[in-house]
């Protein structure tokens, strides 16, 4: 029985001056206790109660290499040693900005930002100033950041009342101190509801400046976009002068080199990417049109950041891409056949243990859920999980060596082997075994 002691002592005494005990409110929400961790390399993590886990949650998501990467830190040591910052130009930019035109499709040119957060504002900003509209399309389900602009509940739910018009515009803030006034300028839809969206672009379109949508809703039980769902979204927006944003925050340098719009073939307007770009170090890029980031150019719209494009930050995102860029990306195969074998693994021991679930898997991210469902398409059918079940068996997992996110996704890196996911499952199988009796 593995004791977290030193983590319980640690959230005490943090407590007593960081807000919260914890730097980032979600991170709260992890049982018996936000562990406090010690050290990390690869897909391993120790925290300061000596305790070894595999690691499935990976920072929630940056960590494509794994952690403490040697190839990063090299990168990251030798741009230290020439300063952090220069608030100047430097040649880092350059090549990182070159770097991502050439591996994006949508990338003609790129703005550099520090979280997903701030480059989703940008996206929101450039897409007004570039069609002189207003109202933004977003997605129940979807996360697209925290800032005043467009966070709402999280996960939205009252999907099927607010996809009526009339109820539209009274999206729910997402936490207390959000002016209600912030979001009057964002419309809610369901996801993956072809009707919907054809409804409201088609009647609306002249008010509509961007929709945004996570490419697969990675935030949701990982669910992928119905077989001409994003087509559809590209086509009506192209049609009704509407600006296509697709938030690859979480996808990005993780479906692929190219993320989920190369994948899927689709080429929206802007790109945010952010995560893994930098490998676990803070940077995050909106990526598209000339016409669009044209408004950067002439100065009409403001993008700022004290630390924007740093050293640091530049260095560790073109160590990442290079090194995910080896081999023509052969590192994105490999890790799709792991976790391939991984969710059916997983499948084949809920199915031993008879317990009703689904694994919703892309690539190294998936979803998994107790739910008594075959399978889960759409955000009204996810909310029927049963997420306490799943926070029980996050914390069983963890006795048994495994780190999980408590609500059920699960990310790999480059570091993770066979060997691991084998480890995992015989971890899984006894604490299938325990949550059934
Ligand atoms: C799809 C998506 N967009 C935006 C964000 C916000 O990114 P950040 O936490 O870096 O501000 C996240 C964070 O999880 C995300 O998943």
């Amino acid at each position: 029985m593995k004791t977290y002691d030193k983590s319980i002592s640690r959230l005490q005494a943090a407590k007593q001056h960081l807000a919260g005990g914890v730097a980032s409110s979600l991170r709260a929400s992890m049982k018996p206790v936000p562990l406090y961790a010690e050290s990390a390399k690869g897909a391993r993590i120790r925290d300061v109660d000596g305790n070894e886990y595999i690691d499935y949650l990976l920072a929630y998501g940056p960590l494509i290499l794994g952690h403490s990467h040697d190839g990063l830190n090299a990168s990251v040591n030798q741009a230290m040693h020439s300063g952090y910052a220069f608030g100047l130009q430097h040649d880092g930019e350059i090549e990182l900005a070159n770097l991502l035109a050439q591996v994006l499709p949508c990338a003609d040119k790129v703005s550099l930002s520090g979280s997903g957060t701030e480059a989703v504002m940008l996206a929101l900003r450039l897409s007004r100033a570039f069609t002189g509209k207003t109202k933004i399309v977003r997605f129940h389900g979807h996360y697209h950041g925290w800032s005043d602009s467009i966070f709402t509940s999280f996960p939205s739910s009252g999907m099927s009342q607010q996809a009526s018009e009339a109820e539209a515009s009274r999206v729910p803030p997402g936490t207390f101190g959000q002016s209600a006034n912030s979001l009057e300028d964002i419309i809610l839809l369901p996801w993956n509801d072809p009707a919907a969206l054809e409804s409201l672009l088609r009647s609306r379109g002249d008010e509509i400046a961007a929709v945004i949508t996570e490419p697969v809703m990675c935030n949701s039980g990982c669910i992928q976009p119905l077989p001409g769902y994003l087509e559809l979204i590209r086509k009506l927006t192209e049609e009704q002068q509407i600006v296509m944003i697709m938030d690859e925050v979480i996808t990005g340098f993780r479906l692929g080199l190219g993320g989920a719009h190369e994948r899927f073939g689709i080429l929206p307007d802007l790109v945010v990417i952010g995560k893994a770009m930098g490998g676990g170090i803070a940077i995050s890029a909106v990526a598209g049109k000339a016409e669009i980031m044209q408004l950067v150019d002439d100065g009409k719209v403001s993008h700022l950041g004290t630390l924007n494009g740093n050293c640091i930050s530049t260095a560790a995102a073109i160590a990442t891409i290079s090194h995910l860029a080896q081999d023509n990306g052969a590192v994105y195969g490999r890790m799709e056949e792991l976790f391939n074998g991984f969710a059916d693994g997983i499948r084949s021991l809920l199915g031993k243990h008879g317990i009703a679930g689904v694994v919703n898997q892309i690539g190294p991210v998936m979803h998994m859920m107790f739910i008594d469902a075959a399978e889960v398409n759409d955000f009204d059918t996810f909310n029927q999980r049963d997420s306490a079940r799943y926070a029980r068996f996050a914390e069983l997992m963890l006795e048994e060596g495994v780190l999980l996110r408590p609500n059920g996704l699960w990310y790999i890196s480059t570091a993770h082997h066979k060997r691991d996911i084998e480890e995992t499952l015989d971890a899984m199988d006894r604490a299938l075994a325990r949550m059934r009796s």
